[in-house]
């Protein structure tokens, strides 16, 4: 009904629902307030109103009853607001287990995403009804901001760090994708379609068979692109996973905690990979040497991503090299 109006975004996702009750009660309630103070406010004015000259109202001496209503109904309000808004953000925040991930990088002045299958897309983003899908975002320059109203979220990708935001689609169609951080000159030209698909369509348009589809399948997984750069860099000359290596064995380290030169201990995630494998001095882990180059230049954004995704699919040998492992 609020979609006719033209107020409010189609509404394409699970959070959507979520977000739209919310904010309809915040808006009731400040409307509801705003009304009752203004009309206070003229009944107030004419029913108090100075008579005559020599009118002198009775002196009021305050109510107890009346103080303590106009602080707990707020009070308890103020609560119903907090609590509600906190588990709607913690369900925007928090992706389920099942949730697929997709990566997204942003650049000036465009989005490029990489299905883990593979496929890559530019201001696009197809996705399957019914499926949680997780998106991990980051930048190649400045802050850009992944906006998709119809899915009720926002999220900032920034230059060095990873963020995520999650969505399960729920209507087949095609919504907009806005940049929502201003980025430079082209800002308002960063923009571009989600395209939500059943998931028969979905599974088509991923192996390239779809209708009218640019580009069709291109070569390998997300993991197979991080095989082959893990290869063509050399990173398999000291990461074999066998002892005597000089860098740590992957297989199996991600989750895991490692313990470091400095007795710290670091878990290994995607922001521990990308430093490590960007500015390897930063973090060593105990019983190495400092000797790891740098890749800072030399990889992309898309590559890192490549390469973590990669390093996640390694399986630890049985007995091999992991003896700085803590847990
Ligand atoms: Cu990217 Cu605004």
């Amino acid at each position: 009904m609020f979609e006719k109006l033209g107020l409010f975004p189609p509404s394409a996702a699970t959070h959507a629902a979520k977000v739209d009750a919310l904010y309809l009660f915040l808006i009731g309630l400040s409307g509801f307030f705003a009304l009752l103070i203004a009309t206070m406010i003229i009944v107030f004015a004419i029913r108090f109103r100075r008579r005559s000259e020599s009118h002198r109202p009775a002196p009021i001496e305050g109510s107890l009853a009346l103080e303590l209503t106009w602080t707990l109904i707020p009070f308890c309000l103020t609560m119903v607001i907090f609590f509600w808004s906190a588990r709607v953000f913690v369900g925007l925040r928090t992706p389920p287990r099942n949730a697929v991930e997709m990566f997204v990088v942003g650049k000036q002045w465009m989005w490029k995403v990489q299905h883990l299958e593979g496929r890559r897309e530019i201001n696009e983003l197809h996705v399957p009804t019914g499926q949680p899908i997780k998106l991990i975002l980051t930048s190649e320059d400045v802050i850009h901001s992944f906006y998709v109203p119809a899915f009720r979220i926002k999220q900032d990708a920034v230059p060095g760090r990873y963020t995520d935001e999650w969505f399960e689609a729920t209507t087949p169609g095609t919504y907009h994708l806005f940049c929502a951080e201003f980025c430079g000159t082209w800002h308002s030209r960063m923009i571009g379609q989600i395209v939500v698909m059943d998931p028969a369509d979905y599974q088509a348009w991923l192996s390239g068979r779809g209708a009218g589809v640019a580009g069709s399948a291109q070569g390998g997984s997300v993991a197979d692109s991080g095989a082959a750069l893990f290869a063509s860099l050399g990173c398999a000359t000291c990461h074999r996973g066998e002892s005597g290596d000089l860098g740590p064995a992957l297989g199996g380290i991600v989750g895991t905690k490692v313990r470091l030169q400095s007795g710290e201990s670091v878990e290994v995630d995607d922001a521990y990979l990308r430093e490590s494998i960007l500015n390897p001095q930063a973090k060593i882990v105990a019983g190495f040497q400092p000797v790891m180059p740098t890749f800072k230049g030399q990889v992309s954004e898309e590559d890192l991503l490549q390469l973590i995704t990669y390093i996640k699919t390694l399986r630890a040998a049985p007995g091999a090299g992991g003896a700085h492992r803590e847990s």
